[in-house]
């Protein structure tokens, strides 16, 4: 009864107004501009009258006569559109299934949905490519029977207590869609469907899911740990120098850092090869150069514990040492690399070798010595010209050989400063020219000084008026500081007055110095044998 009054309505006004079936553009416009006829609300009267339970009776406002007109019409559409066998007798059914094109604009005719005919007992709006909250409008239409949004990219909260007016309802299906976890299995009404109306929905937690997730995290997680661990490890144990400086072990090199710093200890990185040190060339990780002394591991640990103690020299004129590894593999020492030559094969090379850069040479030399004196007495070094690192573009020497727990006296270092700067003055090796070694050299000088200078004094040296005076002074100094018996050798205080105050007016005196130290460079930059002291 109430269905056929409500297509009564829809019928009537169709024909009147021969709206085209699709709905176009021109359509919704038309939409807006129609207007209801004049005998409209007593139409309307006689139909509420006929059957109260029609929608648009029972509202209790006003009733907008404009919007139930046009509910009418998107009516009569809406009933061909889902191709109902007969509009004028009955709208059953809602079917917009798999038309994305106009689904969503009849869901946009709130009116429509508003006064929801009565006649229609089921809706099916899946695969229409709705991408929105639920469309709740169509709850309005609380006598359906079945509804189906399956298919669809739903999302959002669904609105639960809106369905509880739908107490018709047997068929649902949410299936395909993407909404926000609920708890709709606990709500009375739901209990009326099982989860196949819920399938991919989102709704309920999908258990497969949940399962692969679970064995994912449970399997995953011990691995993740394993794996950050072992990374830390490695890190740790084996390259530290990946870490941020502030935590690594000072000092500390792993066989790992030095592999990687010789390019795994490769031919080329080897410089020199004994039977019982290898010395490789090596970059560390951050860009700098060094000498990776590697012992055999029959070698005495010695090697290590001084080392502990020489990586806390810190002078211009020693060798810096970078520090150690001492490992089951590998037992090495790292010192900072130094490009040039030693004092020897630089006395011996090169042709240009002045009186004040010796001067300079033997300055750098007193002064590393003064601070081992005072800083580290226990320290001693092995003073050789041979042992004395000049570096390229700069005059500091660097004494490169220690020994801790040094056992020398005072006397005996004095006693090889004194052969050292004789040993730069005449420039000819003790060891090698002469009989006696050490003894016969001195001896030979003794023999010379200071009647025969000319033959004694290196012709390197291309002295001048000024300086003849003070090398001639120098190599008095060196050969009382040879005299170990007697008590005429000076202590180290005074030989660095002594070489300090020759160094200064050295210095005012060469007023051609920038000259000379211009010379000197392109002299040993023309590639010298690279010979790095022992
Ligand atoms: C309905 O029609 C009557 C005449 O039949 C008219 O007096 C009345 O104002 C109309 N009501 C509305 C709401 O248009
Ligand atoms: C319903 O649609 C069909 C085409 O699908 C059309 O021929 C027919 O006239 C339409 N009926 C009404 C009442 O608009
Ligand atoms: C959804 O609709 C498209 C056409 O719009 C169709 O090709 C597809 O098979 C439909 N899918 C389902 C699951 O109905
Ligand atoms: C459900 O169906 C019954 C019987 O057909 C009807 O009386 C009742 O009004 C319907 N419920 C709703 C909410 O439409
Ligand atoms: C849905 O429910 C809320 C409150 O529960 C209500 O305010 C709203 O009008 C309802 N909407 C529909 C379309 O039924
Ligand atoms: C779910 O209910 C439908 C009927 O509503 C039935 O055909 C189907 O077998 C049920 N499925 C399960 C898994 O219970
Ligand atoms: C809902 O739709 C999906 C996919 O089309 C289907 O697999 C499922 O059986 C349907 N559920 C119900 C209750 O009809």
């Amino acid at each position: 009864m109430a269905s056929i009054s409500a297509t009564f309505v829809i019928l009537l006004f169709t024909i009147s107004f021969s709206v085209s079936t699709t709905l176009s553009a021109s359509v919704i416009d038309d939409l807006k501009r129609l207007k209801p006829p004049q005998d409209f609300n007593s139409t309307i009267m006689k139909n509420c009258l006929q059957n109260p339970s029609l929608r648009y009776c029972s509202t209790s406002s006003p009733m907008d006569l404009d919007e139930i007109f046009k509910s009418t019409i998107v009516a009569s559409h809406l009933c061909n559109e889902s191709k109902n066998p007969n509009c004028v007798e009955s709208f059953p059914k809602v079917d917009l299934r798999s038309r994305p094109n106009i689904a969503p604009l009849y869901l946009s005719f709130n009116f429509f949905w508003k006064y929801c005919p009565l006649s229609i007992l089921s809706i099916d709006l899946s695969n229409t490519s709705l991408k929105s909250n639920f469309p709740i409008d169509v709850l309005h239409c609380t006598q359906i029977q079945s509804l189906d949004m399956s298919h669809n990219e739903l999302y959002g909260d669904l609105p639960i207590e809106n369905f509880s007016a739908l107490t018709n309802l047997t068929v649902l299906n949410l299936s395909y869609n993407h909404f926000s976890e609920s708890k709709i299995s606990d709500t009375l009404f739901f209990k009326k469907f099982n989860c196949s109306s819920f399938l991919h929905s989102g709704l309920i937690p999908d258990h497969k899911k949940f399962r692969i997730k679970a064995i994912v995290l449970l399997i995953g997680f011990p691995i993740f740990v394993i794996l950050k661990v072992c990374c830390l490890w490695w890190l740790c144990f084996h390259r530290p120098d990946f870490l941020p400086r502030m935590f690594r072990r000072k000092h500390r090199f792993t066989p790992a850092m030095l592999k990687a710093a010789t390019n795994g200890f490769s031919r080329n990185n080897l410089m020199w090869k004994s039977a019982s040190v290898d010395i490789y060339k090596g970059i560390l990780r951050d860009g700098i150069d060094v000498r990776i002394e590697v012992y055999s591991r029959e070698s005495h640990p010695q090697v290590i514990e001084e080392c502990k103690v020489l990586v806390q020299l810190c002078h211009k004129n020693l060798v810096n040492l970078l520090g150690w590894c001492d490992n089951r593999k590998l037992r090495a020492i790292v010192t900072e690399w130094m490009e040039g030559e030693n004092l020897e094969s630089w006395l011996l090379g090169s042709s240009f070798t002045p009186w004040n850069y010796r001067l300079r040479i033997l300055m750098g030399v007193v002064e590393g010595m003064c601070y081992l004196q005072e800083q580290w007495p226990e320290v001693g070094y092995d003073l050789r010209t041979s042992s004395i690192m000049l570096c390229n573009y700069s005059l500091d020497p660097k004494i490169s050989r220690f020994k801790v727990g040094n056992q020398s006296s005072s006397s005996r270092r004095m006693y090889r400063f004194g052969v050292f700067l004789l040993e730069m003055m005449v420039n000819r090796r003790p060891q090698e020219e002469f009989e006696r070694g050490e003894a016969g050299f001195i001896e030979y000088i003794k023999m010379h000084y200071p009647g025969n200078l000319e033959q004694l004094i290196d012709p390197k040296m291309e002295l001048t008026q000024n300086t003849v005076d003070q090398a001639k002074q120098a190599i008095s100094l060196g050969l009382m500081c040879t005299e170990v018996s007697s008590n005429r050798q000076p202590s180290l205080e005074q030989v660095f007055d002594i070489v300090s105050r020759a160094y200064q007016s050295c210095r005012v005196l060469a007023s051609h110095h920038n000259h000379y130290h211009r010379r000197f460079h392109a002299e040993r930059g023309k590639g010298h044998r690279r010979v790095q002291s022992r």
